[in-house]
C-alpha cells in the first residue's frame, strides 16, 4: 500500500500546458501549507507527443494511470484544419481509448454559476444566478463507442458514413445508480435526458432509469426530458435543475452549452470516475470540459480556473480533501473578483493573462488562510 498520494499530470496540447501549469502550482500550494504531500509525475500525451515520438501515451504510463490516484488532463487535439493524425489513429490511441480502458463511465461536468460572475454571462443575470448542477456525462458507450461504424463506398459512387448509438440495460443502470446518489447528497432531483420519441436506445435509456428510480431511489424526484427541450430549458431557466443524467454524446453537447451560464467554457471542470474496484479503487481522470483552443494557443489568453477547478474536483473525490477543495473555490471567487482573462472581460475588471489568474488564485489562497 502507498502512503503518498499520487498525481499523474498529463498537459496535452494547445493550451493544455498553460492552463494545467496553473493548476499545477495550486497543488504544490497546497503542498507547502496545507501538507498535501502529493507524488506529482509529469508524462506527454497528445496529438503533439504523437507527432514527436509516434506515440499519444506510453504504454507504461496507461498502466500506471490504471492505479494511481488521480490523473490531471488538460486537453488534446490540434488544430482542426491543419491536423495530419488519422482518424482511426486518434480514435484508438487517443483520450477515447484512455476513458474505455480505464473504464471512466460516469463524467461529471459542475455547472455553478458565481457571484462574482454575474455579469459575464451572455444570459441575463435573474436567469444565470444561482445555479448549481451537474450535467452526468456516460463517458465510455454510446455513439462514441457503438460498432458498427464507418465509411463505405456505395456502387452508385456515393459514400455512406455511419455510426451506432448502442446502450445496455446494465450500462444504462450504472450510470443512473450515479445519478441517483449524487442527487440524494444534493436538492435530490434527477433530470434524465433522452430522446426517447425517436431512438430505440433512447426508450430503453428510458425505461430502465425509471425502473431503477422506483425500486431503488423513490425518495429521489425523477423527471424525464427530451434532449432538445432541454437544451431550451438550460437556458430559459437553469436554476430547475439538480443532476441531469445523459449519454455520452448528448453531454458532450448539452456541458459545452450550459458552459455559458458561468460565462465562460473556460470556467468548466470534469471528473471522470470508474467504479470502486474490489480492492477499494477508484480510478479517476480529472479535465477541463474545453478543448485545445488552437486559436489561442500559445498566446498566454487561456482561462486556467477550469483546469484549476478540476484540480479542485480532485481535491475532493480521489484525495479526500474536501476543506481544501472548499478552499479553492473560494480563492477563485474572491481572484474573479478583480482578475480575469479576456475570456471573461467585463468593464472594471482587469484583464490579465493564464498566468495572471494562476497568480490571483495563489494571492487569494494566501489571503483567505492568513
Ligand atoms: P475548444 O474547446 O478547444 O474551443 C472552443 C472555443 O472556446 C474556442 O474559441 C476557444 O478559444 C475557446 N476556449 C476554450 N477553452 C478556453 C479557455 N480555457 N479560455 C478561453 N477560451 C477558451 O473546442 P474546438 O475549437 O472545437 O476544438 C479544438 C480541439 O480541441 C479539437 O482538436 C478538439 O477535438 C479538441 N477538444 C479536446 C477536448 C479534450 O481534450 N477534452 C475537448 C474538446 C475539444
Ligand atoms: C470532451 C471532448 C471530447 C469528447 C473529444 C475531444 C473526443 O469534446 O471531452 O468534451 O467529445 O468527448
Ligand atoms: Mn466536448
Amino acid at each position: 500500500m502507498r502512503n503518498r498520494p499520487n498525481l499523474i499530470v498529463l498537459p496535452g496540447d494547445g493550451i493544455g500546458p498553460e492552463v494545467i501549469r496553473q493548476a499545477v502550482r495550486v497543488v504544490e500550494w497546497f503542498a507547502h501549507r496545507r501538507g498535501f504531500d502529493c507524488d506529482i509525475r509529469h508524462e506527454d500525451f497528445g496529438a503533439e507527443a504523437y507527432r514527436r515520438t509516434g506515440t499519444f501515451l506510453k504504454e507504461e504510463v496507461l498502466a500506471d494511470m490504471m492505479t494511481t490516484d488521480a490523473v490531471l488532463f488538460g486537453a488534446m487535439g490540434g488544430a482542426l484544419e491543419a491536423d495530419p493524425i488519422p482518424h482511426e489513429v486518434r480514435r484508438r490511441w487517443g483520450l477515447l481509448r484512455v476513458r474505455k480502458e480505464m473504464d471512466l463511465f460516469a463524467n461529471l461536468r459542475p455547472v455553478k454559476s458565481l457571484p462574482a460572475l454575474a455579469a459575464a454571462s451572455p444570459l441575463r443575470e435573474e436567469i444565470a444566478r444561482d445555479v448549481d448542477l451537474i450535467i452526468l456525462r456516460e463517458l465510455v458507450g454510446g455513439i462514441y463507442f457503438g460498432e458498427p461504424r464507418g465509411i463505405e463506398n456505395l456502387c452508385d459512387g456515393q459514400r455512406r458514413g455511419f455510426d451506432t448509438q448502442v446502450y445496455t440495460s446494465s450500462e444504462i443502470q450504472r450510470i443512473g445508480k450515479v445519478a441517483f446518489e449524487l442527487a440524494g447528497k444534493r436538492k435530490r432531483h434527477v433530470t434524465s435526458v433522452d430522446k426517447s420519441n425517436v431512438m430505440k436506445s433512447g426508450a430503453l435509456w428510458r425505461d430502465e432509469i425509471s425502473a431503477l428510480g422506483a425500486e431503488q431511489f423513490s425518495d429521489i424526484a425523477l423527471h424525464h426530458m427530451y434532449v432538445d427541450n432541454c437544451a431550451m430549458q438550460l437556458i430559459r431557466a437553469p436554476c430547475q435543475f439538480d443532476i441531469l443524467v445523459m449519454d455520452n454524446l448528448f453531454g458532450d453537447i448539452l456541458s459545452d452549452c450550459a458552459s455559458m451560464i458561468t460565462g465562460s467554457l473556460g470556467m468548466l471542470p470534469s471528473a471522470s470516475l470508474s467504479a470502486v474496484g474490489p480492492d477499494g479503487h477508484r480510478r479517476a481522470l480529472y479535465e477541463p470540459v474545453h478543448g485545445s483552443a488552437p486559436d489561442i494557443a500559445g498566446q498566454g489568453k487561456a482561462n486556467p480556473l477550469a483546469a484549476m477547478l478540476s484540480l479542485g474536483m480532485a481535491l475532493e473525490l480521489s484525495f479526500d480533501r474536501r476543506e481544501d477543495a472548499k478552499l479553492l473555490e473560494q480563492a477563485v471567487e474572491l481572484a474573479l473578483n478583480t482578475k480575469r482573462t479576456a475570456d471573461l472581460a467585463e468593464a472594471g475588471k482587469e484583464t490579465v493573462s493564464t498566468v495572471g489568474v494562476g497568480d490571483a488564485v495563489l494571492a487569494a489562497l494566501h489571503q483567505l488562510t492568513a
